[in-house]
């Protein structure tokens, strides 16, 4: 990965700063986007502790003049955008379908599903200018099987892999490579939040998630990560339109 230039949403926390750092790691040049500046730029200054060039930028996935923003910051820092991992999203509370209240279920759409559609949208016309690249979307286990609690955020998931699937499809000739990454449950302040959201309902919820995994334990962000980093490098070079469970067997039981 050396020098190839990537962006990375949901940079600031969780599996988007865990994927920063090891592809710090391997030599890109990275830009660090979220809609926490702040928290961005704490993950760029880690990478560049690394020796990584590393840029920050605010940024609402939700707003597609943000979105193209970005990406323009990209490629005139660095001259051309070669892979991006779009890791923003929301868990959104834990309700039955027939408890989800409309806002809810808006938001959680807008952010996992339309945000993930419009960083891919620009991203690959970037990405068409210099000949190709590669772009992971960050789904879920949920976007492969339901979960309790779960009807935005799991539609928002098998949305962003029919997503996937179909700009895999439409750009394949073109260089540019498109797959789902499908993690299980992950240590990240994601699952904190589920519990915040929800006291009573949050904790009962994650330890049904938790005894259900058959290894008996959540991800790390950087085992997330690792898989990431392959599907951006020349080493997935034959992949495109996959959605890879990352999830210590979750969907295989
Ligand atoms: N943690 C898990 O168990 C788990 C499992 C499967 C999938 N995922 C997915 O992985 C991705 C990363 O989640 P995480 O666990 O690292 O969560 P996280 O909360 O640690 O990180 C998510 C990041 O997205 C950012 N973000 C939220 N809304 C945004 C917006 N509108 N625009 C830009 N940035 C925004 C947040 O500020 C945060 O930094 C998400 O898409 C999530 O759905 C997580």
């Amino acid at each position: 990965m050396t020098g190839k230039v990537g962006l990375v949403t949901g940079g600031a926390s969780g599996i988007g700063r865990a994927a920063v750092l090891a592809f710090a790691r391997e030599g890109a040049r990275l830009l660090v986007a979220d809609v926490d500046h702040g928290g961005a730029e704490q993950t760029a200054q880690e990478a560049r502790a690394l020796g990584a060039d590393a840029a920050s930028v605010g940024l609402d996935v939700r707003e597609e003049a943000e979105v193209e923003r970005a990406v323009g910051v990209a490629t005139q820092a660095f001259g051309r955008l070669d892979f991006a991992l779009n890791s923003a999203g929301i868990q959104g509370p834990l309700r039955e379908a027939a408890e989800y209240a409309e806002h809810d279920w808006q938001q959680v759409l807008a952010v996992n599903l339309t945000g993930v559609w419009l960083c891919t949208k620009h991203e690959i016309r970037a990405m068409l200018r210099t000949g190709g690249g590669s772009i992971v979307n960050v789904a879920s286990n949920f976007g492969l099987v339901g979960g309790v609690g779960m009807a935005a955020y799991s539609a928002s998931k098998h949305g962003v892999i029919g997503l996937t699937k179909t700009a895999a499809v439409e750009y394949a000739d073109r260089g540019v490579r498109v797959n789902a990454l499908c993690p299980g449950a992950t240590e990240t302040p994601l699952v904190g939040k589920i519990v915040d959201a929800d006291p009573v309902a949050g904790p009962e919820i994650i330890s049904q998630i938790t005894a259900a995994l058959p290894m008996g334990r959540m991800g790390r962000p950087e085992e997330i990560a690792s898989a990431a980093l392959w599907l951006c490098s020349p080493g997935a070079s034959f992949m495109t339109g996959a959605a890879l469970s990352v999830d210590g067997g979750f969907v295989a039981r």
